[in-house]
């Protein structure tokens, strides 16, 4: 927790006002608005649940298909199924780990010429780093399939759209519009965040989805409180959802946006300093950010390339392990997960999700962790090399 937190949760029990919905959610939606940008937002128990309403919202349901990044929670695509319809995965880019754009041009077109398109693209922001949504717009555009951007991982992480730019008529140079740099999630049609226990900020869980789009958040709202439709008793013409955020996990969120530009900022220097102690160890290298991208750097993950540093990425997991420090693989890609066995997935080749789930590491990267804690980790990694 970051200061105000308990201030705002003591404000929500002096109100007695202890129910899913209520000031403190009305004011979060409210700042959480104004902080992304976009201008729509329903807070929701957890992020699974906004990524539900919003595919829910699109009727999605049996014999459909969408697609998704694979190299992703599985949090970001158990909503298609709970609709019956059928996942389809695209793989990642060496460049930025999320979504291959050009990958993603060729699943639309061959389900073009099957004559079944796609009902939505659900890319991720992986590790808090924001997915191409420009350009994965300008391809979904032309098809008219809506974008939900998966931002559970990324608040307060930001992109800049190129088409911001402002041209000079004078000598045809080119400045930035501040207005450039968008939140994670912004361009999408509906983009969702997760303030799970384990994120860059959390309400120990929660989540938010967010839109331009008035219809889909009136909707959504409407179906995670049970659809109940306004009349004096309880009315119902559609079946809802129990998904409201409480009027006390929304007061813990108030309180973590004021820090979330701290945190971010705490988050990359913690990344730049596994850079500077790791950065010229052979055959470690990291997560790229592409140019135009500032992720918040929820986690630092490195790749370790067996041959040149002289062990491979388990060895080094468990050494770590053995010396009471807990890091993890990356999410293992979904296609590659028994439970979407038989799913399909775009890619070249042996798949890039595929090496980065072998190769790489979720480094230890809390807050509030010291520059003590930073070189204690990185001299155990040293050490493992050397066997
Ligand atoms: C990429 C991604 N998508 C979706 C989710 C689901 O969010 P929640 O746990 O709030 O349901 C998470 C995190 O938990 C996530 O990391």
């Amino acid at each position: 927790m970051g200061g105000r937190e308990q201030d705002f949760v003591r404000q929500a029990f002096e109100s007695n006002y202890i129910a899913p919905l209520g000031p403190m959610v009305d004011a979060f939606e409210k700042e959480f608005a104004e902080y992304t940008g976009i201008p729509h937002c329903v807070a929701l128990t957890s992020g699974t649940a906004a990524t539900h309403l919003a595919l829910r919202h699109l009727g999605i349901g049996p014999g459909d298909e969408v697609l998704a990044s694979t190299l992703t929670f599985i949090g970001s695509v158990t909503p298609v199924t709970f609709e019956g319809a059928r996942p389809v995965f695209i793989d990642c880019n060496e460049s930025s780990w999320n979504m291959d754009p050009e990958l993603l041009c060729e699943a639309i077109a061959a389900a073009d010429r099957r004559g079944k398109m796609p009902k939505a693209v659900i890319p991720t922001d992986l590790y808090g780093q924001p997915c191409d949504v420009p350009r994965i717009r300008d391809i979904c555009d032309r098809h008219g399939i809506p974008v939900i951007c998966d931002s559970a991982e990324a608040m307060g992480a930001r992109y800049r759209n190129k088409k911001s730019e402002v041209r000079s008529q004078v000598d045809g140079s080119r400045t930035l519009n501040p207005e450039s740099w968008r939140h994670a999630g912004f361009d999408a049609w509906a983009a969702v965040y997760s303030f799970n226990g384990n994120k860059i900020m959390t309400t120990s869980g929660g989540g938010m989805l967010a839109s331009h789009d008035k219809k889909l958040i009136d909707h959504a709202r409407i179906l995670s409180q049970q659809a109940r439709n306004p009349a004096p008793w309880y009315e119902h013409t559609e079946i809802g959802f129990n998904y409201r955020m409480s009027n006390i996990l929304a007061a813990i969120g108030r309180g973590q946006l004021e820090v979330l530009a701290d945190r971010v900022r705490r988050r990359r220097e913690i990344f730049e300093g596994y850079r500077q102690r790791l950065g010229n160890l052979p055959g470690i290298s990291f997560m790229p950010e592409p140019a135009g991208c500032r992720g918040n750097r929820w986690l630092t993950v490195i790749l370790i390339d067996p041959q040149e540093f002289g062990t491979d990425t388990h060895a080094v997991r468990t050494t770590l392990e053995a010396n009471n420090v807990e890091a993890r693989p990356l999410w293992k890609p979904m296609h590659l997960q028994p439970v979407f066995q038989g799913c399909v997935c775009w890619q070249r080749q042996e798949a890039v999700s595929a090496r980065l789930f072998r190769e790489g590491l979720c480094l230890p990267s809390g807050t509030a962790m010291t520059e003590t804690d930073l070189d204690r980790v990185c001299e155990i990694i040293q050490r493992a090399s050397r066997g």
